[in-house]
């Protein structure tokens, strides 16, 4: 379906109040799914991403009951599947699955074969095969792709070093270092989200951290738990992003979550347009221990380009097709470097941001690994989300200040991770229209 947007023609204001956090939910699913008893979580983001999981959790025994945004989830022990487990879109889902799955005691014997859409088939998965792999997994795959066939069967703890700062690796080392004995280390080269080792403890698992590192003792089972999941910071970033570039806007954005490990993009915000943004902290979101603030903006009169520190890139990873967006009406250049992961996202970030931006008129010289691009103005036209949420998302918030309208190709992907995100904008004032 194609979006298609008006240029705004008069100051957004209003409040959002974001819908929770993507990441955060798909790890109270799957955590929700292990433990023994009722688990319930408020706030779960109903978007096709996280959805998918909850079902593969069903499909895996759990008994699964939604109303809106709270889920009841009953673990009863898992039973391997009678179908593959689809994960659509999500490589979160996937990654998290495999790990926490590919040593689980009640699949032994059983085998469960993980599935995804074209793009998610197209992603790398040697970075989860290959250290859950050294742990005794045995993992089948498509040349290092989806789908996946596990068969579940003992595993040893490891002490794995990442050669990328990664969450989603991270994590399913950890989830399978749940079902070996001993301790299972990991340590990162650098910062990335540590909602699983928040989450963890909350459904009664120890987490021992130290900068870079962390580990956990097995095997250890959950414990039900009633979890809180915040608002998404990066589904907040487009609101707070519109209400940056649309002249005279004031948006209000919360509650939404403030991870430190996630709140790369606040930290670039703030390299571009000072101190538009105000953080006012709300009180812990409680089981889960996310740190929780309200987001006020007030548009500045101009956004300044900048030279993103790549130290920052894990913590705005999901940020810079966004971010490049509001470097095209910057003053001068905006650079990225140190961001060549932006390439195995839902699409190429770098390749697909770089040329539709080109489309509507911007210079943008794209690297191996990141691309500067050159504020200025933004005409009007025809683009396209290259089949990716964020793309379509980012394009869309850049079209309130294009001189003429702009047409989003294939731009319903919006619905894996922000189905309101239309709803959002017009009730900020601004003006959106399917077709
Ligand atoms: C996520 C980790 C990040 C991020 C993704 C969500 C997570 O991926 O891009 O959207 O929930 O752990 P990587 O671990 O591949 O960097």
């Amino acid at each position: 379906m194609r979006l298609i947007v008006k240029p705004a023609v008069s100051p957004l204001s209003g409040r959002v109040s974001p819908p929770g956090d993507k990441s955060v939910s798909h790890r109270a699913a799957i955590f929700g799914g292990l433990a023994r008893g009722t688990s319930r979580i408020e706030g779960f983001l109903t978007a096709e991403d996280t959805l998918a999981t909850l079902s593969a959790m069903a499909e895996l025994g759990a008994r699964v009951e939604r109303d809106g945004r709270s889920v009841e989830i009953e673990g009863r022990g898992l039973r391997g599947p009678g179908r593959p487990l689809d994960l659509g879109n999500s490589g979160t889902g996937i990654r998290l699955l495999a790990g926490a799955l590919c040593g689980h005691p009640d699949l032994f014997g059983a085998s469960v074969e993980l599935i995804g859409d074209a793009s998610l088939s197209r992603r790398p998965m040697n970075r989860i095969i290959e250290p859950l792999a050294a742990m005794g997994a045995r993992i089948e795959s498509r040349d290092g792709r989806a789908p996946l066939v596990l068969r579940p069967g003992p595993l040893r703890a490891v002490d794995h070093e990442l050669s990328i700062a990664s969450a989603q690796v991270k994590s399913a080392i950890l989830l399978a270092g749940l079902n070996a004995r001993g301790r299972t280390q990991v340590v990162e080269p650098g910062v990335s989200r540590d909602h699983t080792e928040r989450l963890l403890p909350a459904f009664g698992v120890a987490v021992e951290r130290a900068e870079g590192r962390a580990e956990v003792m097995g095997p250890a089972g959950l414990d039900a738990a009633s979890i809180a999941v915040p608002g998404d910071l990066s589904s907040a970033a487009f609101m707070l992003a519109a209400g940056l570039l649309v002249p005279g806007s004031r948006v209000d954005i919360g509650p939404v979550g403030v991870n430190p490990t996630r709140d790369g993009f606040l930290r670039i915000v703030e390299r571009m347009a000072g101190s538009a943004v105000t953080r006012r902290p709300v009180a812990e979101a409680g089981a889960g221990a996310e740190p929780v603030a309200m987001l006020e903006t007030v548009a500045p009169d101009q956004l300044a380009g900048t030279r993103v520190p790549p130290a920052w890139v894990p913590l705005a990873i999901d940020e810079f097709p966004l971010i490049m967006a509001m470097a095209a009406v910057a003053d001068g250049a905006t650079v990225i470097t140190g961001a060549e992961e932006l390439r195995v996202k839902e699409s190429d970030r770098l390749a697909v941001m770089s040329r539709q931006l080109g489309r509507l008129g911007v210079r943008v010289e794209e690297h191996a690994d990141g691309a500067t691009v050159y504020g200025g103005r933004v005409r009007g036209g025809g683009v396209d989300s290259g089949g990716d949420h964020r793309i379509a998302m980012s394009l869309a918030v850049l079209a309130l200040v294009a001189e003429a309208p702009v047409e989003i190709a294939d731009a319903e992907w919006i619905r894996t991770s922000y189905p309101a995100f239309v709803e959002h904008l017009e009730s900020l004032g601004a003006r959106l229209q399917w077709q």
